[in-house]
């Protein structure tokens, strides 16, 4: 850990929303009267219907959230409509293709008329307010013009990020029983073809629930469409208006699902709705990054992460701002392309993943140095802790030491930034996520359940709500409140680590329960481990995270094979393959350790931290083994990882 301090820049301090003196201010405020502060900045929306009420929550007994509850908006007029007269031909989306001779620029009128056409064939399709709507695309400005159309009928969007198998986008179009499935013929990633229809079809096989399939052409490869079904995008939508009028939607209606890893069965369907979420995501986006009138945004995030919605879409845009969407890969062509990318689209904040950066910081200076990089004012991080070495190298190579890094920490569940620095306010101190935004209230809790002061290490959790907070897991509320709320009652429990230092500093010290985070992506050992087992030679699976350079985390997996099978190199193979494909290749295992045996307590239960300290070559720190039912096992497991090296 460091503990150097990196002051605040005077240059930056000077014209920031928020410097040192307000934010103590704004802080305390926020606290003492939360409805007072709310309600002056839910003003920031244009409401159809202003709100009279501002909060109301209970973190106890049901667990309830609302806020400003009896008002009523469209999400698309805010991030659109309420923008053209000022800023109708200012570009709202910058799109960079795959190949870098591929750009375009989509202006906010423009963006006007594309997502009113989309809306319009939604309709067309039959789908109507309250009705689900998943979207499995790539990087394409369709992808944005889906997501606010189904906000401009009040259709409840579901984004299954690209990467994800057939299987896993039939689990999401099933949970919520969506009517309509927005995908593409294929995604282009760094060259590489991605055969997205080909999945959906497979997918379709086992969804029911869905009527209509709307296919964009990215590519162009032949694909099958299958008629009374499937449109083509390209012939539907030229032949409808672009004008379709904004439903009116109450503040708590639902805007999106977004379906996220946990520590036990499938993935949830966290629901965010419509008014705090915009009202959160668009203040947080203007004040952790500070922006500024004429700043052009760059959020590296696929909008199948909560990152893509919030602070890719959401938030820029209901600020009026200009966001770049970047199709490919930080490292095609070449591992200068992120920087090429700032230059080329002048982008003067920048917000990525540390897992990007330390596979960046690995090639060298020389990649990032041939550029210019002059745009750059802000830089940001997301998604897992930065490693001080990451961070030091961002900040000297990357942004030529004179652009403040924002570490900011949030979730899925949380719908926008929880902890971070503001720039010109907070000194960072590399790899701390530093304070809590306004109105956000950290506690800090041991195992007991009692609240710990001053400098300490404990379970993260929040006090009360915020806007952006998640309200429910969609179709099973009950779960909602198990998972988040009955570990510390009365709090929002994160599933995170942290420690806060002398200086009233937050360090996230990762998952404390079986969630994995590989290359900022959340994984759940428990989906991983039923792919496996669901394997015809796989008796037994136990899977844990362990340190990886670049990943932060890698996913290592220990199998028992069926009596009579052989464990072989071609097996292990195959395995992975079978992950892959069970649920697609962000899962695939790092290493698979065959294992005759699990060590598991007397009741039949895994001892996942004794496998976590032999994943992670610490044989020596085992701790107690004597409550096993065979101790022996260990022994064993740990000879064989020896022998792996
Ligand atoms: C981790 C991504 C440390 C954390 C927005 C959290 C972080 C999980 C940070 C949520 C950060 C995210 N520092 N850890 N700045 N940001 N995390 O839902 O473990 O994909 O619980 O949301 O990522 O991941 P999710």
């Amino acid at each position: 850990m460091s503990d150097q301090l990196f002051p605040v820049p005077e240059a930056i301090a000077a014209k920031a929303w928020v410097n040192e003196a307000t934010y103590n201010a704004q802080y305390d405020r926020s606290l003492k009267d939360p409805e007072g502060f709310w309600r002056e900045h839910g003003q920031r929306l244009d409401w159809i219907k202003p709100f009279t009420k501002v909060k109301d929550v209970s973190f106890k007994g049901d667990v309830h959230i609302r806020w400003f509850y009896d008002g009523t908006l469209n999400v698309a007029a805010n991030c659109i409509d309420r923008h053209l007269e000022k800023r109708g031909n200012q570009t709202a989306i910058i799109w960079e293709g795959d190949d870098p001779n591929e750009s375009r620029n989509i202006t906010y009128k423009e963006l006007h008329g594309e997502v009113g056409r989309m809306a319009n064939l939604l309709k067309a399709q039959g789908v109507k307010k309250g009705d689900r709507v998943t979207i499995y695309l790539p990087m394409i400005p369709e992808a944005a013009y889906a997501m606010l159309a189904c906000a401009r009928i009040g259709a409840i969007h579901s984004v299954v990020f690209g990467g994800f198998s057939p299987d896993s986008l039939a689990n999401r179009l099933q949970d919520c029983g969506s009517t309509c499935l927005i995908t593409a013929d294929e995604g282009l990633r760094g060259g590489k073809k991605v055969p997205l229809k080909k999945n959906a079809d497979e997918a379709l096989k086992a969804s029911p629930s869905v009527k209509s399939v709307i296919v964009v052409k990215r590519t162009g490869s032949p694909i099958a469409m299958e008629a009374g079904r499937d449109v083509w995008y390209h012939e539907e939508a030229p032949k409808l208006s672009t004008d379709c009028p904004p439903e009116e939607m109450n503040a708590e209606d639902p805007l999106f699902i977004l379906y996220t890893s946990g520590s036990t069965g499938k993935p949830k369907g966290v629901l965010h709705t419509t008014g705090g979420y915009l009202a959160y995501t668009s203040l947080t986006h203007q004040y952790v990054f500070d922006y500024q009138e004429g700043d052009v945004y760059w959020c590296t995030a696929d909008v199948g992460w909560v990152t893509g919605h919030s602070y890719l879409l959401y938030g820029p845009l209901a600020n009026g701002a200009t966001t770049l969407m970047f199709e490919g890969v930080p490292n095609y062509p070449d591992n200068s392309r992120f920087w090429q990318v700032i230059d080329k689209h002048k982008v003067s904040i920048f917000y990525t993943a540390p897992t990007a950066i330390r596979a960046l910081m690995r090639e060298g200076e020389e990649p990032v140095k041939k550029t210019s990089r002059a745009s750059l004012r802000i830089l940001g991080s997301v998604g897992e802790p930065i490693n001080p070495e990451a961070w030091l190298w961002y900040h000297r190579v990357v942004g030529n030491s004179k652009c403040p890094i924002v570490d900011t920490w949030w979730q899925t569940e949380t719908g926008g930034i929880l902890i971070t620095p503001l720039p010109g306010a907070i000194a960072a101190k590399p790899g701390s996520a530093t304070k809590p935004f306004f109105g956000v209230q950290p506690v800090l809790l041991d195992n007991d359940g009692k609240v710990l002061s001053g400098a300490t290490e404990g379970s993260l959790c929040l006090a009360d709500s915020w806007p952006g907070q998640m309200r429910t897991v969609y179709g099973d509320h009950q779960r909602f409140i198990e998972t988040y709320f009955a570990t510390f009652p009365g709090y929002y429990f994160s599933g995170d680590g942290c420690r806060r230092d002398e200086d009233g500093y937050y360090w996230i010290t990762g998952r404390v329960d079986d969630v994995l985070n590989v290359s900022g992506h959340r994984m759940g050992t428990a989906e991983i481990e039923s792919a496996l087992v669901a394997h015809p030679k796989v008796a037994e699976a136990a899977v844990v995270g362990y340190p990886h350079d670049i990943k932060g985390q890698g996913i290592y997996a220990y199998v028992t094979l069926n009596a009579g099978e052989t464990p072989t190199e071609e097996l292990r193979k195959e395995l992975v393959a079978w992950v892959r494909k069970e649920i697609g290749p962000i899962a695939s295992p790092d290493l698979i350790q065959w294992a005759p045996g699990l060590p598991k307590t007397r009741s039949g239960k895994i001892m996942r931290r004794i496998l976590r300290k032999i994943a992670a070559n610490e044989h020596n720190a085992l701790g107690d083994t004597s409550t096993l039912a065979d101790p022996a096992v260990v022994g064993d497991l740990v000879d064989n990882r020896m022998n792996r090296g």
